[in-house]
């Protein structure tokens, strides 16, 4: 992979990169769609990464690649770029080249050149680990000294302004700041962040990433239209933001609202008591109560938030029926991918389960892998 990005450079740019970055994909353990509500949420990074092979170029254009693209390399000035200019994947890296212009940091160009084994469209975040892999290699090569939560909020602003898509910063944190071996816990509001141990194979578990291969779109008005609809039930109730409900409040807050923010709003209250509670559940080093907390998180998704399809639900039965100990979709919804903790033997089981349910209700089959824990973005070579 590594020599990938490094060996494209080369054919495509004529010369030896200064250097290889790289920035992962991630899992949302729980805490969905709680990020743009100013909650918590548990993210841990893939080992599935975005590396990017780059140099400096003092012309103020930026040369970009990517194995996964269609074969061209683009070119673009840095002072012609604005919202809606970069339209495909290259508006995750212009973006970021643009958020860190527009926050007054110097940098010039760069020759890019992109490999990486994220899956797109699979709400696994392939969009952050492209715009995290361009932040944290730029931070280098300009020599910017940012943090890697400045970088995040960097990326972020690219996404939100630049590519034109309002998500939170859940994802974008997850890549830039995860460490091996563990979960990070995140407070949205204040970005205070809490890396959680979990070392899932030496207590016997595994965690299953079964991506059921329905692409999702965050860009396609649905996400916005939730978050929009979060931020009116919580300007109805006089709140800040969601985060500002406490459980005990939330039967007089429902009895306020219109049924269809109702739903959201329980959603957002209960879900972030399910991450402080699956918190208190791994500080204690009970991973297995993990389990009906992701089960019950997706009930809310499905019924409440209205963020699931056919084939999550699937999935996610189908593996509790084989023995999972809990599942639930994971990321945006709308398809993507689902996660199931499962017992270390169980992992091929309910794998399988997974697609025999699929191959019966005449979906494509899905991939699965078992995901551990993995570093946030960095320097790789
Ligand atoms: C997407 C967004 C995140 C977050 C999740 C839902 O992944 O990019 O900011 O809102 O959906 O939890």
């Amino acid at each position: 992979m590594i020599e990938q990005a490094a060996t494209d450079f080369e054919a495509v740019h004529g010369a030896r990169p200064t250097g290889v970055w790289a920035a992962p994909g991630r899992v949302n353990l729980i805490g969905e769609h709680t990020d743009y509500n100013d909650g918590f949420v548990l993210p841990m990074a893939l080992p599935h990464r975005v590396e990017v092979a780059a140099r400096r170029r003092d012309d103020g254009r930026v040369r970009l690649y990517s194995a996964q693209g269609d074969g061209t390399i683009g070119d673009l000035a840095l002072d012609g770029l604005a919202p809606g200019v970069v339209t495909g994947w290259a508006a995750y890296p212009a973006g970021v080249f643009w958020a860190l212009a527009e926050a007054g940091h110097a940098v010039g160009g760069a020759d890019l050149s992109f490999a990486g084994t994220v899956p797109t469209g699979a709400g696994l975040s392939s969009s952050a680990a492209l715009e995290c892999a361009t932040a944290v290699a730029l931070n280098d090569l300009y020599g910017l000294g940012l943090s890697a939560p400045q970088l995040a909020l960097l990326a972020q602003r690219a996404e939100n302004a630049f590519v034109g898509v309002p998500c939170g910063v859940m994802d974008q944190m997850a890549s830039a700041c995860c460490t091996d071996g563990a979960a990070l816990f995140l407070d949205t509001r204040t970005l205070e962040q809490r890396h959680v141990p979990l070392d899932l194979e030496a207590a016997g578990f595994r965690l299953l990433v079964i991506d059921t291969r329905v692409k999702h779109d965050l860009g396609d008005g649905a996400y916005a239209a939730l978050r929009a609809g979060c931020e009116r039930a919580a300007g109805l109730l006089g709140l800040d933001a969601l985060r500002d409900l406490p459980p005990a409040g939330l039967p007089a807050a429902l009895e306020r609202l219109p049924d269809d923010l109702a739903r959201l709003v329980r959603h957002v209250v209960t879900e972030n008591r399910r991450v402080t509670e699956a918190i208190e559940h791994l500080d204690g080093g009970r991973i297995a109560a993990l389990g009906p907390i992701l089960t019950a998180g997706h009930a809310s998704l499905r019924d409440d938030f209205r963020v699931s399809c056919d084939e999550t639900d699937l999935a996610v039965e189908a593996a509790v029926a084989a023995g999972a100990l809990g599942a639930r979709m994971t990321g945006g919804g709308f398809g993507g991918s689902v996660i199931a903790l499962v017992g270390a033997d169980g992992a091929d089981r309910v794998a399988e389960a997974v697609r025999s349910a699929f191959r019966s209700a005449g979906h494509a089959d899905p991939v699965a892998f078992t995901a551990v824990p993995s570093p946030g973005a960095r320097r790789v070579a």
